[in-house]
């Protein structure tokens, strides 16, 4: 008996697809049943995630985009549907962390870092909504983060888009509530990836500040926060609009 988080027949596009969480979602979603368009800057890992998506007996489109650049966040969407003749689900989980003192930022990292945490998930799904709505159906999920919620000293620009896509994801939720078209987002914790390890620097501008980022729960499992991912995408989270789940091992309440 299929459950409700069966994806066979779906098609789903990730980004972020060679990083860790991407990388591990792509891969649950093809597990559930999906064809997965996978999306990232690096070609060479992008390339192993399509290995383990193939490898699972599902379809897979190498994208390999740059999603700073907005015409590449909609040629991604028309090579989904152009390919797979749909899109039923939009992952939007590519994400980059920079640190530094707000009064020596550089302005590259602020553009850079809007550009791929906020602006690119805004466009990406800009392109995607009107085959949703064509097709009477859909799901987009973004990925968020504790610092949506809680100040992280010396990460401003992060935190930003972090709070700036949650809400992001609740205002289009709201948008779209009288139709098919749902769309939730993931606020992990810490999770041991190359993103995380771009923290490192900021504990030599203060340590005591940015130690509150720790906590005695520890890391997230990176396949859990992709569980809940894939959760999101698929028709079990029906009666989901608007959410934000925290999967952040207590980081948040402690
Ligand atoms: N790792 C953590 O501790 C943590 C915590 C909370 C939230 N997150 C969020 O989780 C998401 C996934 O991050 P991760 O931890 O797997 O990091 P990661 O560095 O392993 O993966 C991020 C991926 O995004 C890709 N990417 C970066 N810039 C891109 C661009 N311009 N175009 C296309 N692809 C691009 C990278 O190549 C990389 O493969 C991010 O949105 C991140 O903000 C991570």
């Amino acid at each position: 008996m299929p459950t409700m988080q069966d994806m066979t027949g779906q098609v789903a596009l990730v980004t972020g697809a060679g990083g860790g969480l991407g990388g591990a979602s792509a891969v649950r979603l093809a597990e559930l049943g999906a064809d997965v368009a996978v999306l990232d800057v690096s070609a060479d890992a992008l390339a192993g995630t399509a290995e383990k998506v193939r490898a699972m007996g599902r379809k897979v489109l190498e994208l390999p985009l740059n999603l700073t650049d907005r015409a590449q966040c909609a040629a991604a969407v028309e090579q989904t549907v152009g390919h797979f003749g749909k899109i039923d689900s939009l992952c939007n989980i590519a994400g980059v962390l920079r640190c530094g003192r707000s009064e020596d930022f550089p302005e590259a990292d602020w553009d850079l870092v809007m550009k791929v945490n906020l602006e690119a998930p805004f466009f990406l799904s800009r392109a995607a909504i009107p085959h949703m709505l064509k097709a009477n159906s859909g799901t987009i999920v973004n990925v968020c983060s504790t610092a949506s919620f809680k100040a992280q000293g010396f990460f401003s620009v992060y935190c930003a888009t972090k709070a700036g896509l949650m809400h992001l994801t609740k205002t289009m939720a709201v948008e779209y509530i009288k139709t098919p078209i749902r769309i939730n987002a993931v606020a992990p914790g810490g999770m041991d990836t190359p993103l995380a390890g771009e923290a490192g620097p900021a504990f030599a501008l203060d340590a005591e500040i940015v130690g509150r980022l720790g906590n005695p729960g520890g890391m997230c499992v990176i396949d859990d926060v992709a569980d809940m991912v894939a959760y999101l995408a698929s028709p079990a989270s029906r009666s989901m609009r608007g959410s934000c789940v925290v999967v952040d091992t207590g980081e948040i309440v402690w």
